[in-house]
């Protein structure tokens, strides 16, 4: 993602990508993940807990090292498994969530993959609160805990495509972004919704690096209808828990047809607008980053090819490259808000 200045080159674009990728399970295993040794493969679904209908994926206990406030124990423990008729699953095989918590975009901890689980440790997200803002009748700061009160979890197993051109299989844990907005009582005028993640040099060393590029706080944002679409997820864990701090805690965005940048971590502010937002890849890059970001194999980008992508892990011994699909494989349930735009301008 990053705007390159000499000084700016990702050690993953100068070193070869086994290599690279060795140096990130150095990293995770200096954490003291523990490594079976063996080269990683992904998860099939039938590795996953059969629950009522659906199915329950389950982190690696040893790899667990989130412990959130009490009142979120219940919560997970009635978490509503995947409909696997549904619109909120695939079958295929998942990204082990050793790779889903050591392979990480969040540039407020450094801009390597391995940053992330790295350098949060003096992350909290307890206490936490998100300020909703702007044009809605119940603006306020409300605690996590009252965003989440009334709303039940459930899991959702979802695609995410990077515009890096990777690729990941995600069980997320969550509820509809669009549930809760319906609470704040949006104005007629609040034609969008903008998101901010937290702002926080001391526990987010990316925000004090000199080489920063990105003018904090990392802002995303929303059409309406996009916010308002079921796809449209605000997750709280991963693999039935609690997501880490390098996922986003305690509370992010996932928004499966668009590239990952959109999906916002670690959300402090939730503004509706009148006018689009400014997001933060496109005040960096509006050539290479708009606002819309919609998964689209056919939109030229300067620096990765998007008709292909890599789904991780990618290993010694494999690499599993696929096509990538309008909406990423969600036309479906999508398209239809995009009908007469010209997704290649609006990009
Ligand atoms: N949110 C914040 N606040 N900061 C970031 O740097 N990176 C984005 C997105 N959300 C980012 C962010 C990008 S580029 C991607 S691909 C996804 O998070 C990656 O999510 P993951 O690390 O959970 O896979």
């Amino acid at each position: 993602m990053l705007i390159k200045v000499p000084s700016d080159i990702r050690p993953s674009e100068i070193t070869p990508e086994s290599v690279y990728l060795n140096r990130r399970d150095f990293i995770t295993s200096s954490l003291g993940i523990a490594l079976s040794g063996v080269v990683s493969g992904l998860v099939p679904q039938s590795a996953l807990a059969a629950a009522g209908d659906g199915l329950r994926a389950t982190a690696p206990s040893d790899l667990i090292r989130t412990a959130p406030a009490v009142w979120w124990g219940p919560k997970f423990e009635s978490i509503r498994p995947v409909d696997i008729n549904g619109d909120f699953y695939t079958s295929e095989s998942l990204t082990p969530y050793r790779d889903v918590i050591s392979y990480n975009n969040f540039y407020e901890f450094g801009t390597d993959k391995g940053d992330p689980i790295a350098n949060s440790g003096e992350f909290k997200a307890d206490p936490w609160s998100v300020a909703i803002e702007g044009e809605v009748e119940k603006p306020g700061v409300y605690t996590l805990e009252d965003i989440l009160k009334p709303h039940d979890l459930e899991e959702r197993i979802y695609r995410l495509r990077c515009v890096e051109r990777w690729s990941m299989v995600i069980p997320w844990v969550g509820f509809p972004l669009g549930d809760l907005i319906k609470r704040f009582q949006p104005t007629s005028k609040a034609k969008y919704v903008e998101f901010s993640t937290l702002q926080d040099a001391q526990s987010m060393p990316g925000q004090r690096s000199r080489f920063t590029t990105i003018e904090w706080p990392y802002r995303e944002g929303l059409r309406m209808d996009e916010a308002m679409n079921p796809l449209t997820l605000l997750a709280v864990g991963v693999y039935g828990n609690y997501l880490p701090p390098q996922n986003g805690a305690p509370i992010r965005l996932v928004v499966p047809w668009k590239y990952g940048f959109k999906s916002i971590k670690s959300i402090v502010k939730i503004r509706f607008t009148e006018n689009e937002p400014a997001t933060s890849w496109n005040m960096l890059a509006p050539q290479e980053y708009g606002f819309y970001a919609n998964v689209n194999p056919g939109a030229h980008h300067p620096r990765w090819r998007q008709d292909m992508e890599t789904r991780l892990p990618q290993t010694l011994l494999s690499s599993s490259r696929i096509p990538t699909l309008l909406f990423n494989g969600y036309a479906e349930q999508v398209a239809s808000m995009y009908s007469g735009m010209d997704l290649s301008k609006l990009y």
